[in-house]
């Protein structure tokens, strides 16, 4: 029955509900009358006890050889696997993106886990030859320590897997805070490592508001690295924080990126991958194609062909095989969206063309519904065209050549993903080179990140990191550099 189901905390290899802990309740976006589960408030101290197991865990993870850690990643795939109709549909449940999605999602973290696995056959290092005779110069990657990870909703499974797999293939010990709109998410996640046998304390679960659990991890002293995907806003926070504290800070953040199209285009095809980037997840990625910028020549065929494309979208709840959009997260999400379409309407020649409304009928009026929303005649000062939405909420903008259509791509604070639509090569070689973006695609949506890529951003996203592909191992490690001199003899590298 509704509100029964209690999703506890797991720490040091047992499951719990911090005493006098208040109630979370976490609720299906697309309709709130269906609780999911109750999630403790946890208090700061649940982050000490997390900490103090993970440390307690630390020495005999670390010395577990990598392919016997990998091991028990390769068993929590094909219990993920075995999950996997469950898991997606728990996530559509509880975050509200489309079955097919929920789906796809799952399949992340399993691809997730295979890579990973994989990796503790590998982890590999360098040698060099020294400089003087009869010495071996070497590095080896080592765990970083105690590891605070906190996640975000849009991605309640997915997400957690890029940092928690990377995290303990590399030999790290982990206190996972997974948002609190999505926790069942990340508990069950987490309970497919466990039942696939990762000794206690090694995955550390807690449950709670980010203005306690997180604030807390990000203060820890016994935490050594940081690992947030979320808001611009609490990355940077955090960072100030993690550097206060002596913490190796990795940070996922915002996203406003553009599809450029051009008049050479098959036009499409550049339909599809717009709608599918700014209307897929409702534009809760960070990833999402909130701008589209579209050369002269094609602009008013294809801002016509968007608006009919995206007019048929059919809004509703995820789990219903015929929905393409699904809710709003929650209603803080709705208020902020529907504020950005009244800041649109209300910018200088900024001209709504599609939704612009939440949806209310039927059933839908239980859920945080928002119409796929289209504005035309955004122009590059404009909020809706600078401010990040992460919503259904599109902003297509009129150019008259790629050098402009880049320079309007690189006006923005973030730097995460951009994508152009071209059959010109050497437009597409030139977009690649000069847009400012960690992911850039040709003839593809900006949304599609796939797990053995590296994943980050540059600008306001991100702090220099790239979570996903091989880069998520230098995350979650430390070089050592190891000198084996077998000469017997003192040598003096730089003498003289
Ligand atoms: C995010 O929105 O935070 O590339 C991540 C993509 C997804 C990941 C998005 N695989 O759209």
């Amino acid at each position: 029955m509704a509100g029964e189901v209690k999703s506890l905390n797991y720490i040091d290899g047992k499951w719990g509900w911090p005493k006098g802990a208040k109630e979370i309740k976490s609720v299906n976006p697309a309709d709130t009358r269906d609780v999911i589960c109750t999630i403790p408030d946890s208090p700061a101290e649940e982050v000490d006890r997390a900490v103090a197991a993970a440390r307690k865990a630390f020495t005999g993870w670390r010395r577990t050889p990598a392919p016997g850690r990998a091991d028990i990643i390769r068993r929590a795939s094909a219990l993920m696997t075995e999950r996997k109709q469950k898991l997606g549909e728990l996530v559509t449940r509880e975050c509200g993106k489309p079955i097919g999605e929920g789906l796809g999602e799952a399949q992340e973290a399993i691809d997730m886990a295979d890579l990973a696995a994989g990796e503790g056959f590998r982890l590999y290092g360098d040698t060099a030859p020294s400089k003087v005779p009869n010495k071996l110069c070497m590095t080896v990657r080592e765990p970083v320590g105690v590891c605070g990870l906190i996640t975000p909703w849009n991605f309640p499974i997915a997400i957690p897997s890029w940092k928690v797999l990377h995290g303990l293939i590399c030999g790290n010990t982990l206190v996972l805070k997974p948002a609190s709109d999505t926790p069942k998410c990340g508990e069950e996640f987490v309970r497919a490592l466990v039942d696939a046998g990762l000794p206690p304390g090694v995955l550390n679960l807690v449950q709670g508001r980010g203005s306690i659990v997180g604030e807390a991890m990000s203060h820890h002293r016994g935490i050594q690295l940081l690992s947030l995907t979320g808001s611009t806003e609490m990355g940077r926070r955090i960072a100030v924080i993690g550097g206060e504290t002596g913490k190796k800070v990795s940070l996922e953040c915002g996203g406003k990126n553009a599809e450029i199209v051009m008049d050479d285009a098959d036009l499409d095809l550049a339909l599809e991958g717009a709608l599918w980037g700014a209307f897929g997840t409702a534009g809760q990625r960070c990833t999402a194609t909130s701008r589209l910028i579209v050369q002269a020549g094609v602009h008013d065929k294809f801002a016509d062909m968007l608006v009919k494309g995206a007019s048929r979208l059919k809004l509703g709840p995820g789990l219903q095989a015929t929905t393409d959009v699904g809710p709003l997260v929650n209603e803080g999400q709705l208020k902020t969206v529907l504020e950005y379409i009244r800041i649109g309407k209300e910018e200088d020649k900024a001209e709504l063309v599609l939704g612009g409304r939440r949806t209310t009928q039927g059933a839908l009026q239980y859920g945080w519904f928002v119409e796929p929303t289209i504005f035309k005649g955004v122009t590059r000062t404009m909020r809706i065209f600078q401010e990040e939405i992460f919503g259904p909420v599109l902003a297509v903008t009129k150019v008259a050549t790629l050098e402009e259509a880049i320079e309007a791509a690189n006006d923005s604070e973030y730097g995460l993903s951009a994508s152009i639509y071209t059959r010109d090569i050497n437009h597409a070689m030139l977009a690649t080179r000069e847009i400012e973006a960690g992911l850039v695609y040709v003839n593809a949506p900006t949304i599609g990140a796939e797990v053995h890529m590296p994943f980050g951003g540059v600008k306001g996203t991100g702090n220099g990191h790239r979570e996903a592909g091989k880069t998520g191992l230098d995350i979650f490690s430390e070089w050592k550099t190891i000198y084996i001199d077998y000469s017997d003899k003192l040598q003096r590298v730089h003498l003289g």
